[in-house]
């Protein structure tokens, strides 16, 4: 039997917390939207207590979403809690997403309150968003460096006071997957009422460990995590999106776990994010960069061309990646894969001129990175 991880998508809210980035109302409804139809779980659309326009973002997300939860945070006080609630109004299925520091550090130096004064504002504020919806989430922040005792009694104390759904965040992308997994593990043994909720994984990338640490945490009993589309978020980003959902998707029968995710729109909807967001997909970002696809030496050339899973992992047609697998000739290249895409062209290789072409081609990809089709009907032409 499959377990369903939900996802949790907040490439709207945390996603928009990237430096430079400001998604427009229409820019919101278009992504959520897509969203939705790939069948994520929940689309947390912002955060409506810091501005006008952002509760409006929220409240036009909140009316366009059918199927998907919408999500809107509120930090644990009672202004923006009741902003959410009134943001989420016309949501077929609210949530509203609860969170305070629990880090020492974070307690001391910015929140400047006691640890009794958080675990009092954690009950209030999850008590009143339980007036506006039964389905309330709640995140300790910087929960990776909490003192797992206080990480367990105010897990308790949310529980207590109506949470639904358990997020333990690492905040600052600090925790390696051995620590997330402990954090999980130590939490559920010490909070068995955990047992009736769901728990949730948020995890930022400062270290490049959010995919890693994700999965750690869903061995370790999340049942969901918490993604943004290209990986875009505070800092360094959030966990990817896409690389949870493809990792769920490679290694899901092993471990017994699936998402409901529609993996054929994760391309066309990274392109989206990309315009969006303004912020540019590297060309080697796993499963959506431009590379993610493309073969340039010889050895795994030839592989692919026998056999496409030589040398991939995802099928480039399953996430609706337009070009699919694809042969890039250049100085690492041999003859398998030069005499494909000369083919690929519609060019008759003479019985005698694959020795010269392939001398002609090497020589032309000493002096320039790729060697495109044009280059080739010239090598051809030139014959
Ligand atoms: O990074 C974080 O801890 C958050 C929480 C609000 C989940 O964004």
């Amino acid at each position: 039997m499959s377990e369903k991880v939900h996802v949790f998508d907040t490439t709207l809210r945390d996603g928009e917390q990237a430096a430079g980035v400001c998604f427009s109302e229409r820019e919101k409804v278009e992504i959520a939207t897509r969203l939705d139809a790939l069948r994520v779980d929940v689309i947390e659309a912002g955060f409506p207590a810091a501005s006008r326009a952002e509760w409006g973002n929220v409240a036009a997300v909140a009316r366009e979403v059918r199927q998907a939860a919408v999500c809107a945070l509120a930090r644990a006080v009672p202004g923006d809690v009741d902003a959410a609630g009134a943001a989420l109004r016309k949501a077929v299925r609210p949530r509203i997403h609860v969170f305070i520091n629990a880090s020492d550090v974070q307690l001391a130096q910015q929140l400047r309150k006691d640890r009794d004064e958080v675990l009092g504002m954690a009950e209030f504020a999850v008590a009143r968003a339980r007036r506006h919806t039964d389905d309330v989430e709640f995140s300790p922040m910087d929960a990776t460096r909490a003192d797992p005792q206080f990480l367990a009694e105010i897990v308790r104390v949310a529980l207590a006071a109506g949470a639904r759904i358990i997020n333990l965040p690492d905040t600052v992308g600090y925790a390696t997957p051995d620590a997330c997994a402990r954090m999980f593990s130590d939490v559920r043994s010490a909070v068995p009422e955990l047992d009736a909720a769901l728990l949730s994984f948020h995890g930022q990338d400062d270290l490049g460990m959010a995919t890693a640490n994700a999965l750690a945490a869903i061995t370790a009993g999340a049942r969901q995590v918490e993604v943004a589309v290209n990986g875009i978020g505070e800092r360094a980003g959030n966990t990817a999106f896409e690389e949870v959902v493809m990792a769920l998707r490679v290694h899901g029968a092993a471990l017994g776990l699936h998402t409901d995710v529609d993996p054929v729109g994760i391309a066309p909807l990274s392109r989206l994010v990309e315009e969006c967001s303004g912020i540019a997909v590297p060309p080697n970002k796993a499963v959506v960069g431009g590379n993610a696809f493309r073969h340039a030496s010889g050895i795994h050339q030839d592989g692919v061309l026998k056999f496409r899973q030589t040398y991939e992992v995802i099928d480039p047609k399953s996430i609706g990646h337009a070009r699919g697998t694809e042969i890039v000739l250049g100085k690492l290249s041999g003859r398998a894969g030069f005499v494909a895409r000369v083919r690929a062209l519609g060019i008759d290789i003479p019985v005698d001129g694959l020795d010269r072409a392939f001398g002609r081609f090497q020589a032309l990809a000493e002096q320039q990175p790729i060697v495109d089709d044009t280059d080739l009907r010239t090598i051809f032409a030139a014959l």
